[in-house]
């Protein structure tokens, strides 16, 4: 039976929760609500970015930063990195005064301190390398991608973007048995990840299809030879050899796959699929799914590594580009070999480096 001060949607929701805690906070002075969440500290700090933007309800934003810590776990491991999972949400009010922000991201960055070392952040989401100036200011040194000015190595867009690219590129050989040149790729959001992506994907004479909600973000695609911009409603019934989401999560629903009208899901997106049975439904459409957190691993590890364990700049994306490809490879062999999900694949994988070998909870 139910305790009842566990029976409100909140408490359920930590209740049901498995990774290893939940710390939030309430910003007075804006009104905000602040939940940083630590899925895995095993093997290292929680390190994920932090989402800034507003939500319907605080249960809504705490369930958002507990589905992305997980990712981040499953990222790093995916990696063999030495890093745990944590992802932190700032749910601002929508009328946030943009005066406001600054103050809001230094106390922000107090907490983490007074975390000391145990949660990690980066941008996300709604903030950028100069937020993370600002969150460092009182949090140094448990903030990655500052300026350059700073000191730090600046977005982690491209870097994400690569390991996306690469990650296409594979699907490509698996599927076509060749490269992305001639493919239609839909890019759904042209931000700092998907921006890049269309970029890549254009130099290696794909054709591109792209759409955003915000006007601007597509603004210099325009005119542009080999890239089509799509009206936001028309992203899911317009045919394409790979859809790649990298905007918000959950695009992928018991709604929207039967309508896709893709061979293959490949973006950049955290938490593509609204539930864990989307990954079967994407199987029996015959569509193939190369999961969120082996594609987008790349930000993340790349500029860690630079920042954190020396590695050369320069041969940070090559890198990355190399863990993703790998990684999919054997995600995408093992799926076929036993017939499972490649989320499902993707999730052993990861585990068998979170947990050791003999642990797996996917049974999908
Ligand atoms: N936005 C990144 C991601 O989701 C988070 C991140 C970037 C974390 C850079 C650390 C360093 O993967």
């Amino acid at each position: 039976m139910q305790e009842p001060h566990v029976r409100d949607s909140l408490g359920s929701l930590l209740r049901s929760w498995d990774g290893e805690e939940v710390i939030i906070r309430h910003d007075a002075p804006t009104g905000a609500w602040i939940a940083i969440a630590i899925y895995s500290t095993r093997l290292g700090p929680a390190t994920g970015g932090t989402r800034m933007r507003p939500y319907p309800d605080l249960t809504a934003a705490v369930r958002d930063a507990l589905h992305l810590a997980e990712s981040m776990a499953y990222k790093f491991a995916i990696a063999d990195f030495p890093r745990g999972g944590g992802k932190a949400v700032i749910a601002v009010p929508p009328d946030l005064r943009p005066e406001e922000r600054p103050a809001l991201l230094r106390r922000y960055g107090s907490l983490i301190k007074g975390l000391g070392g145990l949660y990690e952040t980066g941008p996300d989401i709604g903030t950028s390398p100069e937020d993370m100036d600002l969150i460092a200011e009182t949090g140094a040194p448990h903030v990655f991608c500052r300026t350059p000015a700073a000191g730090g190595a600046g977005d982690s867009g491209p870097a994400t973007a690569r390991g996306v690219f690469e990650g296409i590129r594979v699907v490509c050989r698996h599927l076509w048995d060749g490269d992305v040149s001639g493919r239609r790729v839909l890019v759904q959001g042209a931000g700092s990840v998907g921006g890049r992506l269309i970029e890549l994907l254009r130099a290696a004479r794909a054709e591109v299809l792209v759409s955003d909600v915000d006007e601007r973000a597509l603004r210099r695609f325009r005119g542009e030879p080999g890239v089509t911009l799509l009206p936001p409603h028309a992203v899911l019934d317009t045919p394409c050899d790979v859809f790649a989401p990298c905007a918000l999560g959950g695009v992928l629903s018991e709604e929207t796959i039967p309508r896709l009208r893709c061979r293959a899901v490949a973006g950049a997106a955290n938490n593509q699929l609204a539930a864990e049975d989307d990954a079967a439904r994407l199987q029996e459409r015959a569509i193939l799914y190369a999961p969120d957190f082996v594609l987008n691993l790349g930000g993340a590890v790349a500029i860690t590594g630079v920042e954190a364990l020396g590695w050369p700049a320069a041969e940070a994306e090559e890198r990355v580009a190399g863990i993703v490809a790998d990684a999919l490879q054997h995600i995408l062999a093992t799926a076929a070999a036993e017939g499972i999900t490649t989320v499902a694949a993707g999730r052993r994988l990861a585990e068998s480096r979170l947990y050791g070998e003999l642990h797996s909870s996917s049974q999908l």
